[in-house]
């Protein structure tokens, strides 16, 4: 048997998807560090002009998504995450790609994207040509009331 890793298939997303993406993101981001988002917060954001979602499946099965906004020619990526199990495997790497593609699209001239000091999703954003701006202190709120701060990048979209 293959042990090739299956290439997912992207499609963009709606309010109908939010369930499974809210369940991906729990799974996804550690709540130790208070990154994730709310049911509600992702279904206000989804509403906003420029926002879209993209979807990372595995037949059936939703394994990833990014949610993007581009807006006046910015563009800020907003959420990207993958299931633990799934990762290494090139999923963040292909939605992050997609997610560039679809902001150029929109004619954004720049991407940003905010983080948490310290996320391993580092390596993938530098190697994708983000680079640090700047820096938010004590913005991230953890279970415990621990607070974290966040740092921003961003890369140029345009040539
Ligand atoms: C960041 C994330 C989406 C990457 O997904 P992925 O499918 O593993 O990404 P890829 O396989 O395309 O790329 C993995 C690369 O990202 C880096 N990376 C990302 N997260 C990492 C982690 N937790 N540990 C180690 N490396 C990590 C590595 O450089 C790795 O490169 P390598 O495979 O050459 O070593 C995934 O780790 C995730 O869901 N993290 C939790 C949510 C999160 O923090 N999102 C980013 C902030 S919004």
């Amino acid at each position: 048997m293959s042990t090739a890793p299956r290439l997912v298939d992207l499609r963009v997303g709606d309010i109908n998807d939010l369930n499974s993406v809210v369940h991906i993101m729990n799974r996804a981001f550690d709540p130790h560090f208070g990154e994730a988002w709310s049911s509600s917060q992702c279904i206000g954001m989804l509403a906003l002009q420029g926002v879209w979602l993209t979807l990372a499946c595995e037949g059936e099965a939703l394994v990833g998504f990014a949610m993007a906004r581009a807006v006046a020619g910015d563009g800020e990526l907003l959420l990207l995450a993958v299931e633990p199990e799934r990762r290494g495997r090139g999923i963040g790497g292909t939605l992050l790609r997609s997610v560039i593609a679809d902001a150029r699209d929109r004619r954004a001239e720049r991407l940003h994207l905010e983080m948490r000091a310290g996320n391993p999703a580092l390596a993938l954003y530098r190697a994708h040509g983000f680079t640090q701006v700047g820096q938010r202190r004590a913005y991230y709120r953890g279970l415990t009331g621990e607070a974290f701060d966040a740092h921003t990048y961003a890369m140029a979209l345009t040539d």
